[in-house]
């Protein structure tokens, strides 16, 4: 099973209209107009930039998405944008569960559970990132942390549906902290998810997940993370603001 990298940019809260649209201009030009076709390369600008870096990035090649969502098609709902409205806009990716969200507004599994499902209904591709804090990394709970967010977050889906999703690990303590996981460590995850998934939803549907890697991915190890069997992708967030760096970064070469 060939699976096709997923190089992503999660730009968070940063970036105004103008700010938003010049760097995915720049990214094109670092990419001679297109990404490498071997490889998707997805931008999830803040929700005010969607509609601007779409125009940018139609018929380039290059997809955009969203960060977050709420998990209704429409309703009262004060602040939140919906599943159809990012469809709506020709979002192909929705980040769900990041540990921002978790961590930063209280998101729980039930809820991230009802966005993974709520994309699928609107044919969104959802990201869901899982991931452990460094308490339970220094106790040893990584994995139970990791496989009770899988767990939960996936209740209810086919294993049809996995196969078509995106797994994001990105270890807490590596976000934003320039500590990136050990090119070993997140392949230890990564096939302690894949395999997750393949004693639940059978091995054809692992073998056919991307899981990506996130947390201080940067043009510096970008390549050795890559080079790891199980790493199927990174979910950039500083790196990506840059669109030098993240040009680098799609450009990965895994030795
Ligand atoms: P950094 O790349 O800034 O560590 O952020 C990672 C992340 O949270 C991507 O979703």
């Amino acid at each position: 099973m060939t699976r096709t990298p997923l190089i992503a940019a999660n730009w968070k809260m940063h970036k105004t209209v103008s700010e938003a649209v010049q760097t995915a201009r720049d990214l094109l030009e670092q990419l001679g107009g297109a990404p490498p076709d071997d490889r998707t390369v997805l931008i999830c600008p803040p929700f005010t930039a969607i509609m601007a870096v779409r125009e940018t990035l139609t018929g380039t090649g290059i997809l955009w998405g969203a960060q977050n969502m709420y998990p209704r098609a429409d309703g009262a709902f004060t602040g939140e944008i919906s599943p159809r409205m990012l469809a709506d806009l020709g979002c192909t990716h929705v980040i769900v569960g990041h540990s921002e969200r978790r961590h930063i507004f209280g998101e729980g599994n039930q809820l991230i559970n009802e966005k993974v499902r709520a994309a699928f209904e609107f044919g969104l591709v959802p990201i869901l990132a899982v991931g452990e804090r460094l308490e339970h990394r220094q106790a040893g709970l990584e994995e139970a942390v990791v496989e009770e967010q899988l767990a939960k977050g996936l209740m209810g889906l086919s294993a049809d549906q996995i196969r078509q999703m995106v797994i994001a690990y990105e270890p807490v303590w590596a976000i934003g902290t320039g500590e990136t996981a050990s090119p070993e460590d997140a392949q230890a995850m990564h096939r302690f998810i894949r395999g997750w998934l393949g004693a639940q939803y059978g091995e054809d549907a692992a073998q056919a997940v991307l899981i990506q890697y996130g947390g201080s991915v940067k043009p510096t190890n970008v390549d050795q993370l890559m080079a790891q069997p199980d790493v199927d992708g990174a979910l950039v967030g500083g790196a990506s603001l840059d669109a030098e760096q993240f040009a680098r970064i799609v450009r990965f070469q895994a030795p």
